[in-house]
């Protein structure tokens, strides 16, 4: 098999040529689309005329109106060459292109079938070149001009920008012409050709501009868009508030599709959707779903600036705009609810996933150095720990000097394409430590930071010390710039007497708190890394005593989470088999939160994933036992709230709908009330699952309690399954959920999901379904690795590798660590990925399984 290619950072060099503008007339029809494009070019430096093209069929080709000859150009796969060009000039080519036929969702494709048939285009990464021969780079930015036409079933033509003009044509069909006015790269192109109803609304900037805003969806779904609508208002407003940015284009455009590699698309002034990442309404999306909607507009909204005004120079420097937008999001997302929960919530995926991607097979740096397929890079790396970076400088600068840093950022940058180190010079203009942080963005693994105190007379000295695991074929690591958030409290009073951010420059190092001031007979309680201050790895001396003490006094809400999260994990990695520090400690926080932050009392609750605890092993890992400890930790947690469970329950009565955090957290910690009362199995807990299902008044109560019966398996189970299909047939993301609650059981097996994709409603080209069960499956480590788990999941990539190598490839990271199991299962994993990589093709999937077998 001969080696894919690899792209290298170290290989960049500026384009030859820039455009000046480009004119596109995209026409639709039955079973095919023509592409004309007229480009004006002009050469900056010395080298050959080179486009990028994909599956294009190329039907004409002129330079300056004047036709080329066959000896004048040449194609291949992946390129059209000119051989002689003038330095200045307009090139007109034509292409044809099979939309219909594309379930790659990459380019323009169809999705949707009947009366939803509809045709939109990612073009993120290098989707254009599936759209016309392009320099279909990051740092060649136009303006663009696009036609459309299409058959008039189709009403709603749609692409970047202003509308200029639209009509009607001969033989029932009709066009229209957008002019974006703003120079864009082409991974922001979109168009859409479909048949969409409209909900429409306005928003003012705070330059007093006005702005239409336009969220599309079928009519079907069209009243599922108000969360969305909102969410975009808000997100606007606080865009102005927190970073001075304000909206540039007198529209924005969002569309709902249901078939969608990714969650959401930010092109210029028209962003493109998965339905599950914009549709919400109380009754058909949980709480959790509507949450995760509002963040993803904020999220493709926020990139209006950061990523598209200011985009990335190549795709190396992708956290540039994904990073830093995660950042904001997360921001954004944290004023709306309470900001421990928020916190909580990104740690936890942070340390679910991407802990256990940079410590794998395939680990690499927040800015990688080389790649074959960028889209195997929109990773956890470069999003979550990308993220954390920001969030490390932001932390250290504090709130002024980073809105300083932010607004030298945008003021330097704005229309330009840009990399990490420009990034950090801008904020390194308001505090110059941000220049420190570039390692960062180089190194790989995960640092872990260890540490203790020591207490002489009024000084407490806290001492540091970190360590990064050497991934091979990179060089050894250094240290990093570590901010590390502590406080030392009154162990005796609970109060709080001191507070420093510390920064962690060296391997290891102490700081000083001078002037303690305990109460008689006290000791001082430390608590570091409050916050999260920094995306590493914890092993700090705390005794099981002060971190009781901190899950009771500590008032920084994320830490005293993690107290308990420490105690958990002590006893789930065997330190202990004593339980009581952690039911002493989580009983009277639950008690006391439950009324007042009952989003934050569900939350301790939280375990570690059986995934997250595989990641302990660097060898002989086995799933089975892992699972065997955490269930035994779930019983003895509902066996030990038993007297109490009850209670709690039945005081969260259900109330009305509304969506506030309070109401939100009282959802929550209901579902999770009532899965430890059949845990404990309450006499009672049977007859309050039913009946919550019945009564339910919104999607968060009634799939909460469907996802306890399955897990439960209750005597009733099947009929309430039944309901469940039928009373939600045809809103497909709900049925999205009823296959991956299914899948997600531990109850259910391999053989349970085998059946579940062989539903005739199982539908392999639309990534949101596959991912049901697919998903659900890894995320159950005894089932996905034996023997059945990986024949089904690989079969299932076998597949994808040829209809949808994007998703396949993605799919496939869950496997990145099969080299710590246990002997024997090792060796069949081995022998499924290899058999894999006989039969692939896709260089997509064809890098993950080399990167996972490499050298092992
Ligand atoms: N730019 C990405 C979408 C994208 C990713 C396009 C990969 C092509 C390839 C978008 O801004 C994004 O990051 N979307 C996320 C959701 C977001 C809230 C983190 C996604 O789609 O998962
Ligand atoms: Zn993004």
């Amino acid at each position: 098999m001969s080696e894919p290619t690899k792209v290298y950072l170290k290989d960049y060099t500026p384009p030859v040529f820039a455009v000046k503008n480009i004119d596109l007339d995209i026409k639709l029809y039955d079973e095919y689309a023509t592409v004309y494009a007229k480009t004006a070019y002009e050469r900056k430096t010395a080298g050959q005329f080179v486009l990028f093209g994909r599956d294009l069929q190329l039907q004409s080709i002129a330079i300056d109106g004047q036709a080329l000859d066959t000896a004048d150009y040449a194609v291949d796969d992946e390129t059209l060459s000119i051989h002689h060009t003038p330095d200045e000039f307009v090139l007109e080519t034509v292409v044809k292109i099979v939309p219909q036929t594309n379930t790659t969702l990459e380019g323009l494709y169809q999705a949707g079938s009947g009366d939803e048939l509809m045709f939109v285009t990612q073009c993120e990464a290098e989707g254009f070149r599936k759209i016309t021969f392009f320099p279909d780079r990051p740092d060649v930015l136009t303006e663009y001009r696009t036609r459309l036409e299409a058959p008039k079933r189709f009403k709603t033509l749609l692409a970047n920008g202003n509308l200029i003009d639209s009509g009607e044509l001969d033989d029932d069909r009709h066009f229209a012409i957008w002019h974006d006015p703003t120079k864009k790269p082409s991974y922001l192109f979109a168009c859409v050709i479909a048949n969409l109803e409209v909900l429409s609304d306005t928003f003012t900037t705070m330059e007093g501009r006005e702005v239409l805003l336009e969220v599309y969806a079928t009519a079907h779904d069209i009243d599922k868009c108000h969360v969305g609508m909102q969410a975009l208002k808000d997100s606007m407003k606080w865009d102005e508030e927190n970073y001075g940015c304000a909206y540039d284009l007198d529209r924005y455009m969002i569309v709902a599709t249901s078939q969608f590699n990714m969650g959401a698309m930010e092109n210029k002034g028209l962003n493109i959707f998965n339905t599950s990442c914009v549709l919400s309404s109380p009754e058909t999306a949980t709480d959790e779903r509507s949450f995760r909607v509002k963040s993803v507009i904020a999220h493709e909204y926020f990139h209006n600036w950061t990523g598209n005004r200011i985009t990335c120079r190549d795709w190396f420097q992708l956290c540039l705009k994904e990073g830093f937008t995660v950042f904001r999001d997360q921001s954004f997302s944290g004023d709306f609810r309470s900001k421990a929960v928020q916190r909580i919530d990104d740690v936890a995926l942070l340390r679910s996933a991407q802990f256990d991607e940079d410590s794998g097979s395939l680990a690499h740096p927040v800015r990688p150095e080389s790649f074959v397929e960028i889209n195997n890079f929109y990773t956890l790396t470069i999003y979550e720990k990308g993220a954390e970076i920001v969030r490390m400088m932001a932390t250290l600068m504090g709130k002024e000097k980073f809105r300083q840093g932010t607004d030298e950022y945008f003021r330097r940058y704005d229309g330009q394409a840009v990399t990490v180190e420009d990034f950090l010079s801008a904020l390194a203009s308001a505090d110059e430590r941000a220049s420190l942080f570039l390692p960062w963005y180089r190194q790989p693994g995960t640092p872990v930071v260890s540490g203790d105190f020591v207490v002489n007379g009024d000084t407490v000295t806290v001492n540091l010390a970190q360590k990064t695991r050497h991934v091979a074929g990179y060089d050894a690591p250094i240290a990093l710039p570590i901010p590390v958030d502590t406080a030392i409290f009154d162990g005796k009073s609970g109060k709080l007497l001191a507070q420093k951010m510390l920064l962690l420059t060296q391997d290891a190092q102490s700081f000083e708190f001078e002037g303690i001031n305990l109460d008689a007979d006290s000791r001082p309680v430390v608590s570091v890394l409050r916050n999260f201050s920094a995306p590493v790895k914890l092993e700090f001396d705390y005794t099981n005593e002060d971190l009781a003490f901190l899950v009771a006094h500590e008032t920084e809400g994320f830490n005293r989470w993690q107290a308990l999260q420490t105690l958990i994990n002590r006893w789930l990695a065997g330190q202990t088999d004593d339980a009581s520090f952690i039911l002493s400690s989580l009983k009277p926080a639950v008690s006391k939160l439950r009324e007042s932050d009952p989003m934050l009392a569900a939350r301790l609750f939280d375990l570690p994933s059986q995934k997250e605890l595989g990641m302990a092993y660097e060898e002989n890992y086995d799933p089975a036992k892992v699972k065997a400890r955490r269930d035994e930790l779930v019983q003895i947690i509902a066996d030990g709230l038993a007297d109490v469970v009850g209670d709690w329950y039945q005081a969260l009565p259900l109330v009305a709908y509304e969506d506030t955090p309070d109401a939100r957290g009282r959802r929550l910690l209901r579902n999770i009330l009532l899965d430890i009362a059949l845990t404990a199995k309450i006499a009672q807990a049977d007859t309050w699952a039913y009946e919550q299902y019945q009564q339910a008044g919104c999607m968060s109560e009634r799939f909460g309690v469907l996802s306890a019966i399955i897990n439960h398996d209750l005597p009733r189970k099947a009929e309430f399954v039944a309901d469940f299909y039928d009373r939600f047939a045809d809103e497909e993301l709900v049925i999205d959920s009823w296959f991956s609650v299914q899948a997600a059981s531990g109850k259910t097996s391999v053989a349970d999901i085998a059946a579940l994709m062989q539903r005739e409603d199982y539908d392999w080209n639309t990534p949101n379904r596959v991912r049901t069960t697919l998903g659900a499956l890894s995320a159950k480590p005894v089932q996905l690795w034996s023997e059945e788990g990986l024949q089904l999941y690989l079969s299932a990539i076998e597949r994808l590798d040829k209809s949808n190598p994007q998703v396949a490839a993605r799919m496939l990271g869950g496997f990145a660590r099969w080299y710590t199991l246990e002997e024997k299962a090792r060796t069949i994993a081995k022998q499924y990925l290899s058999q894999l990589q006989q039969v692939v093709s896709s260089k997509n999937v064809l890098e993950v399984l080399g990167n996972m077998l490499k050298d092992k």
